[in-house]
């Protein structure tokens, strides 16, 4: 087994955040849910262990810095204004992770884009972006959360759908701006969806 960053290590096997996290106690327990969602999809889907510590320690860092101040975090993103202030804290953590030698670019793309969505993500991003949303401490459409956590990881393409429909169908309802990341994201997810629904048609 390839060794694994100390803050890797500590966040996937301890559930320890690195010390320059900004979390309250109820974000700790957030972000350790989210871990152990990601942890039990790696399980199920077969992957090895490495592979499972560094699903968790995603989960567990993803929001690092959610708590952290708007102006100490614009000055480490690039393009900082390109990004709307409940946003930052995704990019922000990801490059104090790379600042601290964490070069694992899967891994930081995740977190970059986990509010959003990326036309890029691959597995380990799309299950962060869901197991944000589909983590059973939240309250808010319990039951919906639970029917989509009891379709994963067996029935992930459609889930993945279903969660990114709900995300986006707040923010139209709230009359927010969809970034263009989001949209990327969309059409890059529900192209296959399309395709066989064309193929059936
Ligand atoms: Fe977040
Ligand atoms: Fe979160």
């Amino acid at each position: 087994m390839a060794k694994l960053h100390p803050i890797i290590h500590a966040a996937g096997i301890e559930e320890r955040p690195p010390d320059w996290a900004v979390m309250s106690p109820a974000r700790i327990s957030h972000a350790r849910r989210v871990g152990r969602l990601m942890r039990d999809w790696a399980d199920a889907l077969g992957h090895d262990r490495q592979t499972r510590i560094r699903w968790r320690a995603t989960g567990l860092l993803h929001d690092a810095f959610k708590e952290e101040a708007v102006e100490a975090l614009r000055p480490l993103v690039d393009a900082a204004e390109e990004w709307p202030d409940p946003l930052l804290h995704g990019p922000a953590c990801a490059n104090r992770l790379r600042a601290s030698g964490v070069n694992d670019e899967p891994l930081l793309r995740a977190i970059a884009f986990h509010t959003t969505g990326h036309r890029d993500l691959d597995a380990l991003g799309q299950a962060l972006y869901m197991a944000d949303f589909l983590e059973p401490g939240r309250i808010a459409s319990g039951q919906e959360r639970a029917s989509l956590r009891r379709r994963m990881p067996h029935d992930w393409p459609a889930v993945l759908v279903d969660v990114a429909t709900v995300k986006i169908g707040i923010l139209i309802d709230c009359l927010l701006p969809v970034s263009r990341a989001t949209a990327g994201f969309w059409e890059a997810i529900t192209g296959p969806v399309v395709a066989n629904r064309k193929a059936v048609d």
